[in-house]
């Protein structure tokens, strides 16, 4: 039988994971599709029986629903737990598994693009969204030194960070703050939306303080390199951006579905031609 996959999100036409994943399953010579499907907020339960009668394989869940989602499963792993959010869904016939790729897939794309070894580092993230939220709790796994939190709003960071005091030195503040604590920092992580097509001039930060030597990383991945990884490149810091957190949450979810490596390079070369290598 067909392995039918797909992603439910509203809206869901953007999405490049379809592209990714049909790229992925012909290069793993696995008959199937993986479709876009837009599925409005009170439609989640039904849109949840319909994977079982259907007889997809899974789902990946996308922006509005990854908390929602979590209702109409039938168990969550760890991994949804820790995040409190679902993006990928597994049907081992009718059992809806729920688990969270997003964060250990981001933390893969770093350890295998950057910085090979976390335990001991000093790393700040920009944001306390949902985002932040998948980051901090798989990069605590790593056992870094200190992970501080800044935000706009710093209340929402020290909240964020109060969540997951018991798994690590976390704490919270406000971006404004960040001046004083930078130079002891060896990583800066953005998890705002700042710098993401169409605003590509953006920046969640002053780049002057960054430092020589410093890893300066990105979730965004359109544009490929954002204003701030292009300041921090021009003064020397070590640069990564947030395709290969897509092409790895994707390849985790994959590897769920169909207990097959993910062809991760053709995943990642995909969404550069879909997005002609630049801001598109
Ligand atoms: P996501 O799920 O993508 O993380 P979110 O939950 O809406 O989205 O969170 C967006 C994050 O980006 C927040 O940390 C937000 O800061 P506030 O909590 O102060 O709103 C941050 N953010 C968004 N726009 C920003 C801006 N122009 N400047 C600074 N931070 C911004």
């Amino acid at each position: 039988m067909d392995l039918l996959l797909g992603v439910m999100g509203d809206p869901i036409v953007q999405s490049k994971s379809p592209v990714m994943h049909g790229a992925a399953l012909r290069a793993l010579g696995i008959q199937g599709a993986y479709v876009p499907l837009h599925i409005r907020g009170g439609q989640l339960g039904e849109a949840m029986q319909a994977v079982r009668t259907l007889g997809f394989r899974g789902v990946n869940v996308t922006i509005p629903h990854k908390v929602a989602v979590m209702e109409y499963l039938d168990k969550l792993d760890e991994s949804a737990v820790a995040v409190g959010a679902v993006n990928t869904v597994v049907n081992d016939n009718g059992v809806l598994t729920g688990y969270n790729t997003d964060g250990i897939g981001y933390v893969r794309s770093l350890k295998a693009e950057a910085v090979g070894d976390l335990s001991g580092t000093r790393i700040l993230v920009l944001g306390a969204g949902g985002a932040a939220r998948g980051i901090v709790s798989a990069l605590l796994l790593e056992k870094p030194e200190a992970v501080v939190i800044a935000n706009r709003t710093a209340d929402k960071a020290g909240e964020l960070a109060g969540l997951y005091s018991s798994k690590g030195n976390v704490t919270g503040t406000g971006m404004a703050d960040i001046s004083g604590i930078i130079r002891s920092m060896d990583i800066v992580i953005n998890t705002t939306s700042v710098g993401m097509f169409p605003y590509p001039d953006e920046m969640p930060m002053d780049p002057d303080l960054l430092h020589e030597g410093m890893v300066v990383s990105d979730l965004i991945y359109n544009p490929l390199e954002t204003r701030l990884l292009t300041e921090g490149r021009k003064r020397g810091c070590i640069i990564h951006g947030g395709l290969g957190m897509f092409v790895y949450q994707g390849a985790y979810a994959l590897e769920y579905w169909t207990g097959q490596t993910a062809p991760t390079e053709v995943m990642r070369q995909t969404i550069i031609d879909c997005l002609g290598g630049s801001a598109g």
